[in-house]
């Protein structure tokens, strides 16, 4: 059971190939034998695995995407169907997985640990940057990134034409990526998942804005486990407070392109140290940052969302957009 095997699971992120190159090139050099799985965990149920070798990841570091491929893969919660995955590891010679994702992907990896003696080490990859534990996971950088690029542009025309424009960024159930962007951006306002202001204080501050005469103003929205609160929000901001906007959801770009270099080294670096843990003999590890610093986690303090929200980011840009 000396092998390792390496898989993406859940949303992808730009860095992920970076990773997988970095977990390959890694296991190889220290002597193991490394797969990869493709398509997460979807793929340990349907034997999809293929050995590596030194170039099955050459000229990937650039690529956004995962040359692996990712699923969320909810058979997966099925403990006969986490049998079926440990059966074919263990009849490979496999003894140890890798897997890159959130800490949904980190639960389903926990249960094959504690059932099945599968050593586990976890990389956290997701633009959403959301995981507990970690003040880091990867893709989060990169798709900051495309979203104020994207952003900036809309600013051009927002103030051409007077405009007050609504963005709807990614993020589930974290506004991580909405509150850096909107400070980023210069934007009015911000509605997210862990914020409460309301719409009246929303429409409030966009009208002070243009009465004292701003030229354009940007709303930054999380885009929630809704679909469609953009447009929600556009139509109350209208129905509601006299408030013309126009609408820009950005959604998936932000999880493409290449990955930004904070992305492709966090990523060589975790890849990197979720090798040598496995050399050591560890299991239900996650490469994590803390204080700033690369370093080893207990799987069990990054299986939850992160709810460290700090408030004052909300007075800042409150404060700055005045
Ligand atoms: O978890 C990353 C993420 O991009 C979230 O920000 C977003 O809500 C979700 O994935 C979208 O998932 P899917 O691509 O499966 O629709």
């Amino acid at each position: 059971n000396n092998a390792i095997a390496v898989l993406c699971s859940g949303g992808d992120g730009p860095g992920m190939n970076s990773a997988i190159r970095s977990v390959v090139r890694t296991g190889i050099s220290e002597g193991y034998d490394v797969y990869g799985v493709y398509k997460g965990f979807a793929g340990l149920l349907t034997d999809d695995f293929e050995k590596m070798d030194l170039s099955s990841v050459g000229n990937i570091i650039q690529r956004g995407g995962t040359v692996l491929y990712t699923s969320r893969c909810a058979e997966f919660h099925d403990p006969e169907a986490r049998k079926v995955a440990a059966e074919n590891l263990k009849k490979r010679g496999i003894g140890s997985l890798i897997v890159i994702g959130g800490n949904g992907s980190f639960q389903g990896a926990n249960c094959l640990f504690k059932e099945h003696d599968i050593k586990i080490i976890c990389i956290p990859g997701t633009i959403d940057n959301d995981i507990s534990g970690t003040e880091y996971t990867i893709g989060f950088d990169t798709a900051l990134h495309t979203a104020v690029e994207a952003i900036d542009k809309i600013r051009d025309t927002a103030t051409s034409h007077d405009r007050t424009f609504l963005v709807e960024v990614m993020g589930r159930s974290s506004g991580m990526i909405a509150i850096t962007v909107a400070i980023s951006t210069g934007a009015e306002c911000v509605i997210f998942p862990e914020q409460v202001e309301s719409l009246d204080d929303v429409a409030a501050n966009i009208k002070r804005g243009i009465e004292r005469g701003k030229k354009s103003s940007i709303i930054i929205v999380a885009e929630g486990d809704h679909e469609g609160l953009g447009y929600s929000y556009q139509k109350d901001l209208k129905s509601k407070y006299g408030l013309a906007t126009k609408l820009c959801i950005l959604g998936h770009i932000q999880r493409g392109g290449n990955p930004s270099p904070r992305d492709r080294f966090s990523a060589a670096r975790m890849g990197y140290m979720a090798v040598e843990s496995i050399k050591r003999g560890d299991s239900g590890k996650v490469t994590v940052v803390r204080d700033g610093k690369f370093c080893l986690a207990p799987l069990e303090e990054c299986l939850e969302k992160k709810n460290d929200f700090d408030p004052e980011l909300l007075e800042i840009l409150r404060t700055l957009a005045l």
